[in-house]
């Protein structure tokens, strides 16, 4: 069995995995509400809290009946990238439960627990696979060949997809994490009111860039009359009581937003099985919890015949059960986890070698 740990962000996360990599407890404590009015999340706050709150899911975990210490092989967290602070929290508490337990510690690289999450809702997935990890740090684009060989074909040249969402949503007023406010407003509305541009179209790139789609929705918003700057920021609920949620100007930017992320991404796509050739693909991250893509990466995939991935919304956002599930995979490999883990050290960055595009 094995226990994972998650706290790279704003969100202290705990699991129990058999060694099959099956999730027999997972469980996070969402940091949102502290956030919520800032627009993003404040580092300081967030490893304060992470220092509160996971204590309290350890001690659930460790007092779960599943949980036996003699059948503990590891303990397996998160050590980049992410908040250093943040990481910093997780870390130190999977040292100690490795020398208190006498087990080997799995340092999991944060982004190949997103890129391995489909694994967790989808046994029938095989490698290799054509995978985007979109979250609110990350765009990359990734051929998961094996377990632990992975070819980055593009990444994001400025924000991560996840941020295009939430700082679209904060200029037009919307609390952080404004993804998910965009997602259920697009659901609920069909009137596309502007083709914004898709970025870098046509040019040879497996790269993704949002700040000029974000600065276009910013001079639509601007014209529109919509542009919020110093009001306080509303949650969904504030915006489904208010005038707003009836305004179609609103809706309308909202709306042809969501409709070019879906267009980006699924270009994206089209363009890289041109050069991998035709495989599975997947979608992950916190990013792909949204409906809109989920449905446009579905018909795009049926379109071609190709299978579709993508993990349940609660391994699409962080958790710890894909970090537990990196070692699982890992061990499975014969890899053996770290015996010397006093000496291993968070990093910010991600060590995997995903940070530089091959081409
Ligand atoms: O993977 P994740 O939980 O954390 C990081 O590793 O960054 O991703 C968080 C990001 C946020 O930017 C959030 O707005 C976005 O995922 N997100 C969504 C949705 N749910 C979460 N974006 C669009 N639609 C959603 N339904
Ligand atoms: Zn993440």
């Amino acid at each position: 069995m094995i226990l994972a740990i998650e706290t790279s962000c704003d969100d202290s996360a705990v699991a129990l995995l058999d060694l099959g990599g099956k999730p027999l407890f997972s469980k996070l404590a969402s940091q949102v509400k502290l956030h919520e009015k800032y627009g993003g999340v404040v580092p300081e706050l967030a490893s304060r809290k992470h220092l509160t709150s996971l204590p309290l899911l350890l001690t659930e975990a460790l007092g779960h009946p599943a949980f036996s210490p003699e059948k503990l092989t590891g303990i397996a967290v998160t050590y980049a990238p992410g908040l250093i602070g943040s990481v910093l929290v997780g870390l130190s508490a999977a040292k100690v439960l490795a020398w208190r337990f006498q087990v080997p510690l799995w340092a999991v690289d944060h982004l190949e627990g997103h890129l391995l999450a489909p694994f967790l809702d989808n046994p029938s997935l095989t490698f290799p696979y054509l995978a985007l990890i979109a979250s609110g740090g990350h765009t990359h684009l990734i051929v998961a060949e094996e377990v632990g060989q992975y070819r980055l074909l593009g990444k994001t040249m400025d924000d991560a997809a996840g941020e295009a969402y939430d700082k679209v949503a904060k200029m037009l007023g919307f609390v952080y994490p404004g993804g998910p406010i965009v997602d259920k407003i697009a659901e609920a509305h069909d009137e596309v009111s502007v083709q914004f541009p898709i970025p870098l179209k046509g040019k040879p790139t497996l790269d993704f860039s949002f700040s000029g789609l974000k600065t276009a929705v910013r001079n639509e918003a601007t014209k529109l009359d919509l542009l919020v700057k110093n009001a306080p920021l509303m949650t969904f609920e504030a915006f489904q009581e208010s005038e707003l949620s009836q305004d179609r100007r609103l809706l309308g930017v909202v709306k042809s937003f969501q409709e070019v992320m879906i267009q980006i991404v699924t270009e994206r796509f089209k363009k890289a099985l041109k050069i991998t050739g035709p495989m599975p693909l997947a979608l992950t991250g916190g990013v792909a919890c949204n409906r809109g893509l989920r449905r446009g990466m579905t018909e795009f995939a049926a379109r071609r015949n190709l299978d579709f991935f993508v993990p349940e919304p609660k391994h699409c956002t962080d958790n710890a059960a894909m970090i537990g599930l990196v070692a699982c995979l890992r061990a499975k490999k014969g890899e053996k986890g770290i015996d010397d883990y006093f000496r291993l050290n968070a990093a910010s960055k991600s060590p995997l070698s995903l940070m530089e595009t091959e081409r």
